[in-house]
């Protein structure tokens, strides 16, 4: 299998990819106009904002208004749900060529997308729905992420999903799945340390064994959010990825795990549904603030020793 050069340069050194301006190592917050005012009035300063790529497809008004002038005073991260990577029928043009148009209006520092399919012939599902890691599957999801990176001209990041079944169709574990796609196509990736907690609970495999076998030197970005808590028809817990509301203090211990491996990262709190007031959202960004804080320093103290 070739190896894309951007892999390689992932692996070996993390502080040399490209000269493009990056995300701050700095915990960032999903951006919602309401909070507009209150970010902008805060002393309190978030290290950058992610928005979905898919409320900004329009061509004017209100969003790119209030979008515009956040990005004077913040690093931006465009997060895309709708390009359906997976897709069985190959990518939307229109739509990529929408997310392009985005991607060239704010220059973000970052662009990433899931590893899921949302659409069908025409139909857009309102749904991440996942993809079985085979052979076909691979190829044709390293073929679409070639087609996004020659569109935008530039990298992405891929985002690892959570998941609620398994396909029995599947050959690869989805680390293995992950880390081939890193090295096929360059991208890098974005780890959502809640969807690896949700997924190891609804499949009953340990987070930890996961992000052990996980390429984490091609992470390039975390997510962290909410989950909700259901039971399936057999009993068992359920969780549900729901971005609406607390991190849960499992998925900050797994955190603070990845962090300590890898030093920090730009890490985003995603919080979609049931949107709190900017002081709620403020505290979770300053608990991943608080965590990278302490990794710096260890760091920091290590060098100094070697
Ligand atoms: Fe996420």
């Amino acid at each position: 299998m070739s190896v894309h050069p951007a892999f390689e340069i992932t692996r070996s050194d993390r502080s040399r990819q490209g000269t493009a301006a990056r995300l701050p190592a700095r915990a960032g917050a999903g951006f919602k106009p309401q909070h507009a005012d209150a970010i902008l009035k805060d002393d309190f300063r978030i290290g950058f904002l992610e928005v979905h790529a898919e409320n900004y497809m329009g061509a004017g008004g209100h969003p790119h208004r209030i979008l515009t002038r956040m990005r004077e005073d913040f690093p931006l991260s465009i997060h895309g749900v709708g390009l359906s990577i997976g897709s069985p029928t190959g990518l939307d043009p229109e739509h990529l060529l929408r997310l392009k148009t985005v991607v060239d209006r704010y220059q973000p520092e970052q662009v990433s997308e899931h590893l899921a399919w949302s659409t069908h012939d025409s139909h857009f599902l309102n749904d991440l729905l996942p993809v079985p890691y085979d052979q076909a599957t691979l190829d044709r999801v390293c073929d679409h992420i070639d087609q996004v990176q020659e569109a935008l001209g530039r990298r992405m990041l891929l985002e690892n999903p959570s998941t609620y079944l398994g396909f029995e169709a599947s050959t690869m574990s989805e680390t293995d799945f992950i880390r081939a796609i890193a090295r096929r196509t360059g991208c890098g990736l974005l780890l959502d340390i809640n969807n690896v907690h949700v997924s190891a609970t609804n499949h009953g495999y340990g987070a930890r064994d996961y992000l052990a076998d996980f390429p984490l030197l091609c992470v390039e970005e975390i997510h962290l959010a909410g989950h909700a808590e259901d039971v399936d028809d057999a009993g068992l817990p359920l969780l549900i990825d729901s971005h609406d509301r607390p991190i849960d203090d499992l998925v900050w211990d797994l955190y603070d795990h990845v962090i300590a491996k890898l030093g920090p990262l730009p890490t985003l709190v995603e919080w979609d549904n049931e949107v709190p007031d900017w002081p709620v959202l403020k505290r979770e960004a300053q608990r991943a603030d608080a965590i990278l804080d302490r990794h710096a320093i260890v760091e920091l103290g290590r060098r100094h020793a070697s």
